[in-house]
């Protein structure tokens, strides 16, 4: 008899993940003095990514001290809920009885259970994401079932925000939707706002009636854990209703431990008792309980006041490496004869930024000098070695074809 159900015969071709396939091609590439410039992990000056001190300590403790292998519950590990929303929140927010937590795995995780719960709130509601964002935010809010729109965020023209169009645009958004902030060193571009531009921002969306969901994916990156998170607080502090997605993938080292918080800060401590409820219904169904590993290792550091000094001294260490490392490219760059093209490499924080070269230029690149880039020209600062930085500005000069400015 011939099987006619044919399920699995609807799909499309699958088309090659962009970026894993640039990891790909790099490691195919036989080349020395190659350089990957693509994906977002940080790397040493060595291009290692190591595992930090203090989270090799806080395991050695666990592997020693735990018991069972048991569930944990629905909301995950609340030890590591409140040491997070006390990183992120500082303790006078994080103290609130508004606050509804629980752990997901990673920050991905965080951001579709925080979608799932708003199209269970308000179906209709449209997400509104800097243009550009992270490439996985749209297809997470469409996944949930939500419609976005572009608010504009990066001009290319300076490196920077462009403040009076965001803010023209943030002005308009209709009460009841959502707008995707991202809470520090901004996914692809290293574009932030400063503390006056939040504040101004925040009185806004609380004006506007419009709920804030803050990605918060690389505390401790830009200048430091406390600065980096003064635009979540001032959100959070604003607005009554707000959620925060947090990623302890990068801040912690920890990506393929899946470690995250979904935080949703509600307008009365019912509303809270009554989203919590929610949000187990939401997880139950998808993932059910989170893993626990990640979890357990930052909730032992941030506990400890020996571990948090030392995560806190490895973590500062990794952003002045990538700080001192912008400075060198701006400054090779305008000792190339770039004038202040690339002065903006050094303002932006992070480990990413765009070069705002074409996408001509970006395979050039990668053809003459092994150096490999998204086409968006969105470069991880770590990837690069501080040797390799009079080589890459040689490459980027001689594939932009063009005389550099004198
Ligand atoms: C802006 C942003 N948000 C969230 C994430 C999610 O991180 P993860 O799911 O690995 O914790 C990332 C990871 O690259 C990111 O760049």
């Amino acid at each position: 008899m011939e099987y006619e159900a044919s399920v699995f015969q609807v799909f499309p071709e699958p088309q090659p993940d962009g970026i894993l396939q640039l990891t790909q091609d790099f490691r195919a590439d036989p080349r020395e003095g190659k350089i990957d410039l693509g994906v977002g992990v940080f790397r040493d000056d060595s291009g290692a990514t190591p595992i930090m001190a203090a989270v090799r300590e806080a395991e050695g403790r666990l592997l020693a001290t735990r018991e069972t292998k048991a569930y944990i519950g629905l909301l995950g590990d609340v030890a590591f809920a409140e040491a997070i929303t006390d990183l992120a929140l500082g303790a006078a927010l994080a103290g609130s009885d508004r606050l509804a937590n629980i752990q997901t795995p990673g920050g991905t995780g965080a951001l579709r259970l925080g979608f799932d719960l708003i199209v269970s709130a308000r179906p209709e509601a449209t997400v509104w994401v800097p243009g550009p964002t992270w490439l996985n935010h749209i297809p997470l809010i469409t996944r949930a079932g939500l419609k976005h729109k572009v608010y504009p965020y990066y001009d290319a023209a300076t490196g920077a925000v462009d403040f009076e169009a965001m803010a023209e645009a943030v002005a308009a958004i209709p009460a009841g939707d959502v707008i995707l902030l991202h809470g520090c060193c901004h996914n692809p571009s290293g574009a932030d706002l400063d503390l006056e531009q939040w504040r101004q921002i925040a009185a806004m969306l609380t004006s506007g009636g419009v709920v804030a969901f803050v990605d918060m994916a690389y505390q401790g990156f830009g200048d430091g854990p406390d600065p980096d998170a003064a635009g979540l607080r001032t959100i959070f502090s604003a607005l009554p209703e707000a959620l925060m997605s947090y990623s302890c993938s990068k801040s912690f080292g920890l990506y393929r431990e899946r470690t995250g918080l979904l935080t949703v800060q509600c307008e009365t401590a019912r509303d809270r008792t009554h989203a919590l409820g929610q949000m187990k219904l939401l997880a139950r169904t998808s993932h059910s309980m989170p893993p626990d590993h990640g979890a357990a290792v930052v909730s032992t550091i941030l506990r400890d006041d020996a571990l948090r000094a030392d995560w806190l001294a490895e973590l500062d260490g990794a952003r002045l490496r990538v700080v001192s490392l912008r400075s060198a490219l701006a400054e090779a760059f305008g000792a190339a004869g770039f004038g202040d093209r690339f002065d903006f490499l050094k303002d932006n924080k992070g480990m990413f930024s765009l070069l705002g070269i074409g996408a001509d230029a970006v395979a050039r690149l990668r053809k003459r000098y092994g150096v490999y880039m998204p086409a968006s020209g969105r470069i991880n600062i770590a990837g690069l070695q501080a040797q390799q930085v009079s080589r890459l500005v040689e490459a980027i000069s001689d594939c932009l074809e063009m005389e550099p400015v004198k």
